[in-house]
């Protein structure tokens, strides 16, 4: 009768729904083929980055960090340290002492950078760092110490020594004035010049990913790659000085920042963006760039969800086809939320409550069906960030020589540290693509602040015998 008709309407409309979805989300799905594809594209990129004749035009720039060996644990001292561009700007003290006990204690603050001075004028945002340095010192009763400095900024900086760094532009959520081509150190100098306050003697500007790596690598000697999976993503590794083709020398090893987040700039990574890709580097600071970044780092992530609801809402198919406030505000998903809400742990009633939280109220099957969607946004995220692993493993292999090759890469991030699938997917995908390789994923216990204070302390020492 009337109802059976009914009720078969209503199952075949709800079946159609389920498969429009699903097809949404397929387009998330890469395939072992595609993300072979996605290594060897890597592997293309960085040998434009490392040659002289593409070098200027590639974009994985391939940065050479002047750091030309892993700590041998003689590093010894005290320390200040810059944490600037990560979830935190932080300021640390780090007490390092070498011999048969090796220690390294670590004092910190985290001070807040107001979005107005993240993309405010340089001088602005200088002083303010330097402002924070005066409140720390002061509060560990050391103004008048003159402490090296090793300076954490993680932007992609052109060095041509460790004490020199040309940013060469800004990512992630920063966009203050006159900065790009200006040398960091220099602007941090200047500001320290400006509030004469106190001096301090900076030696060193470090990548996260290079102070990862170097903190690691001070416990476990096979540690020669970094890997940040936070805010932004991006790796560096020892490559051969006689593949540096942009540093002069052919003897031995030097750390190179890769800045792997510009990987797919050139449009290599076009097939595989959907449009909630290129919606959310449409309304970014920074349109066009950083594109891998912004398929595979926890600033993003949130963001092409948001696109997806935000469609599949409109689609009828969400959310009772509201479209709320709160859905489109830029920036509601961090990556603590997306991390809570696939936590498999969690009931949908708790998923629900999380959504209501912030702002969005749902029925049982929506809670589902954004669970689905974060699924398929991350899990891709994983998948290309470890496709990207997999290119420098068997890069670093393949320089070596060898058949096999056993290493470990240090890793620090909030995607990494708090999502509860991005790490196994990612180690699973390095597995498959990279089978010759063996990599040991080691945590970095807060790379930023004791790596920096790690190359400060070489920076130092080559310093003092250059002197002699
Ligand atoms: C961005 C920066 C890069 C940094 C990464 C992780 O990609 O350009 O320098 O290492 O974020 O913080």
């Amino acid at each position: 009768g009337k109802g059976a008709a009914l009720v078969t309407a209503w199952a075949s409309r709800l079946a159609d729904q389920t498969r429009q979805i699903a097809e949404t989300l397929a387009e998330f799905r890469l395939t072992q083929e595609q993300l072979l594809e996605v290594k060897r594209r890597m592997l293309t990129e960085i040998q434009n980055g490392l040659s002289k004749k593409t070098q200027s035009t590639a974009t994985v720039k391939m940065l050479p960090t002047y750091v030309r060996s892993t700590p041998d644990g003689t590093e010894n001292g005290d320390f200040l340290a810059l944490d600037l561009g990560g979830t935190n700007f932080r300021v640390l003290l780090v007490k390092i002492r070498s011999g048969k006990r090796r220690t390294v204690e670590m004092h910190n603050k985290i001070y807040a950078i107001p979005i107005e001075v993240m993309q405010g004028t340089g001088e602005e945002l200088f002083d303010h760092i330097v402002a924070c340095i005066s409140d720390f010192l002061d509060y560990m009763g050391m103004k008048n110490a003159r402490l090296p400095l090793g300076f954490t900024f993680s932007f992609p900086c052109r060095q041509t020594s460790l004490d020199a760094g040309i940013l060469v532009t800004w990512t992630k959520g920063f966009k203050a004035t006159d900065c790009e081509g200006e040398d960091v150190v220099n602007l941090l100098r200047e500001g320290i010049k400006r509030r004469e306050e106190f001096d301090l003697d900076v030696v060193a500007v470090v990548n996260d990913t290079v102070g990862t790596m170097m903190t690691c690598a001070y416990e476990e000697p096979t540690c020669e790659v970094g890997l940040i999976a936070g805010t932004g993503s991006n790796a560096c590794y020892m490559e051969e000085m006689r593949n540096i083709e942009t540093v002069d020398g052919d003897e031995g090893r030097m750390c190179v920042n890769m800045e792997w987040g510009a990987f797919g700039d050139s449009g290599c990574l076009d097939d595989m963006r959907t449009q909630y890709d290129r919606a959310v580097d449409d309304l970014s600071l920074n349109p066009g760039k950083q594109r891998y970044e912004k398929m595979c780092s926890g600033m993003y992530l949130g963001e092409i969800v948001r696109n997806i609801l935000i469609d599949l809402t409109k689609r009828g198919f969400l959310f009772r086809g509201q479209i709320s406030e709160t859905l489109k505000t830029r920036g509601i998903f961090e990556t603590k939320f997306l991390s809570q809400i696939e936590s498999d742990r969690l009931a949908l009633l708790q998923v629900r409550s999380i959504l209501q939280h912030l702002g969005l109220d749902s029925t049982c099957d929506d809670s589902i069906i954004v669970k689905e969607v974060c699924g398929a946004v991350s899990r891709r995220a994983a998948q290309l960030c470890g496709a990207g692993m997999a290119a420098v493993v068997d890069k670093i292999r393949e320089n070596r020589g060898l058949d096999h090759l056993d290493i470990t890469v240090g890793v620090d991030g909030t995607l990494y540290k708090l999502h509860p699938h991005f790490s196994p997917i990612m180690h699973q995908t390095v597995k498959e693509l990279a089978p010759k390789c063996n990599v040991n994923f080691l945590l970095s216990e807060d790379g930023s602040g004791k790596g920096a204070a790690l190359i400060t302390a070489v920076g130092c020492r080559l310093r003092e015998q250059e002197q002699k």
